[in-house]
């Protein structure tokens, strides 16, 4: 069933444009609209006197105040629900009870802050305080990795069985993690099974948020998915997004959960494709971004999620894909594609190491500098980047490397590789003196330094673009002896 939750449906105008210069967006033009609900509504359909934040205003409870939580809530919250969030780990409650913002977001540290000041956004440490407050009980804990690429999904049990003795009235127990197919059914038996009496349903409602733009995805979403086998737990879920314009698909629970791990392979799925273009680009002497240009322009594909490059990284990609290849496995149908779309993303950084080697002969002393050590721009996050991955094997070879990065280098520190290479305080400082350049994550202010000044200050102005930020003439024009993915040799 698809419905559409408001009236008009605009279609999201986000883009994954590779040079879009994140720095000067505030949330407002990461939205490109104000911030508050009226403005999602036609305002026509409700009387001059009906307060839309009363209208509107559900008791919510997320139970996991990470990445995920935390901005869920935050947005739950700006748009008029009353919104507790909890997690067991009391210092990063006291840390959102001070007002400080643990992670990187665009936009979440104003959203948090002006909830809480408005009374719609709280914290706590107790699981039967959130309970209570929610009528609708969102889990969204962390779902690791097991060794065999399996998902260890001990939190989402130890939630569930946490849950079930503070279940008083009927709830809805919502699980936002990205889990297995079929997860949804072992919430519901574990409840069950700890609280026989208990009143609830169980919902899968997979998040698309992208870090970075996690704020926007929210507010304004592609789509809102959640799989139910209730209509009183659908009604429900039907009024906590009813703020939200966005097109709502209901599903049952085993399609919804589904439906994560197929979007997020796909996506990973049209990043390989691109990546193996790139290698028959530069054996061909052709262009890939010429050609995902070309293809891109057919609608049927789309222009995103075509940039060629060091791979996919990050806690989502890496991680979902291996636990769709498990499942599917477990399931007795084996997904080989999405194995080789795991192969193809190691592949590629694999051929970018070989090819700085080959330039430079020997790796062991050399100066290289790297720009980038996140995983993607406009985070924080270091988790999975193959920019950090990259860093380490040049490290493991013997390169003295100096890195930076304008919002990764105060993490750094908390990996082992941290202690190994030297951190400058602007790309043009990490580039003196180095005989290498290697642009490992495409911030864009990377794009606009003096490059004259950067090459004559580099010992040999080699440059290795793996995420093809820059333009190969220009920087040929530059002087530099540029080498990107899939640009011909
Ligand atoms: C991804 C999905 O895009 C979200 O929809 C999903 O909700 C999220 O995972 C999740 O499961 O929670 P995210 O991991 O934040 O979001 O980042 P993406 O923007 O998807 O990028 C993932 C990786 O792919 C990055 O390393 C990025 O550099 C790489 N990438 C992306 C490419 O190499 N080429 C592209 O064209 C696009």
């Amino acid at each position: 069933m698809i419905s559409n939750l408001a009236l008009s449906v605009p279609k999201n105008s986000a883009t994954e444009a590779r040079r879009r210069d994140f720095s000067s967006s505030g949330l407002a033009g990461l939205l490109n609209k104000p911030l508050r609900p009226h403005l999602f509504f036609n305002t026509e359909r409700l009387g001059p006197d009906v307060s839309l934040f009363t209208l509107f205003q559900m008791k919510l409870t997320i139970i996991g105040s990470g990445y995920v939580g935390l901005t869920t809530g935050a947005c739950f919250a700006e748009v008029g629900h009353e919104v507790m969030c909890v997690d067991n780990d009391a210092k990063k409650i006291e840390t959102l009870l001070r007002g400080e913002i643990p992670i990187y977001e665009p936009g979440l540290a104003d959203l948090v802050t002006q909830n809480v000041a408005a009374g719609r956004l709280s914290f706590t440490t107790s699981t039967e305080k959130g309970v209570d407050h929610g009528d609708v009980v969102f889990i969204a804990v962390p779902t690791p990795p097991n060794p065999d690429g399996s998902v260890d999904l001990k939190f989402i049990e130890k939630v569930a069985r946490e849950i079930a003795p503070c279940l008083k009235s009927y709830k809805v127990v919502v699980d936002k993690s990205t889990v297995p197919v079929k997860t949804g059914e072992k919430v519901a038996e574990t409840i069950q099974r700890y609280a026989p009496e208990a009143e609830f349903d169980v919902v899968s409602n997979p998040e698309f948020l992208r870090e970075g733009s996690a704020v926007a995805d929210l507010m304004k979403p592609d789509r809102i998915v959640f799989g139910s086998n209730s209509d009183r737990a659908s009604a429900l879920m039907k009024k906590v997004y009813e703020p939200f314009v966005a097109p709502l698909l209901v599903t049952d629970i085993n399609s919804a959960e589904l439906i994560k791990h197929a979007a997020n392979s796909f996506l990973a799925l049209k990043i390989s494709y691109i990546n193996a273009i790139s290698e028959i680009c530069e054996a061909s002497n052709a262009d890939v971004e010429l050609v995902a240009e070309g293809i891109g322009m057919d609608s049927r594909i789309g222009r995103s999620f075509l940039n060629a490059g060091l791979g996919y990284g990050g806690s989502c990609f890496p991680k979902d894909i291996a636990a769709f290849v498990a499942i599917s496995d477990q399931l007795g149908v084996p997904f080989d594609l999405l194995k080789e779309v795991q192969k193809i993303n190691r592949r590629q950084l694999d051929r970018f190491i070989e090819r700085i080697r080959e330039k430079l002969w020997v790796l062991g002393e050399k100066k290289i500098a790297v720009w980038g050590l996140t995983f993607k721009p406009n985070t924080d996050d270091l988790r999975c980047s193959v920019a950090v991955e990259l860093v380490e094997r040049l490290v493991a070879e013997g390169a003295e490397v100096t890195a930076y990065d304008p919002k990764g280098m105060g993490r750094i520190g908390e990996l082992a590789v941290g202690s190994k290479i030297h951190l400058a305080s602007s790309p043009e400082a990490a580039a003196k003196g180095a005989e290498a350049l290697v642009i490992a994550t495409e911030w864009p202010e990377f794009a606009h330094v003096d490059f004259r000044a950067v090459r004559d200050s580099m010992l040999a102005p080699m440059m290795f673009d793996g995420r093809n930020l820059l333009d190969p003439d220009t920087m040929r024009r530059h002087g530099f002896d540029y080498h990107g993915i899939g640009r011909g040799i």
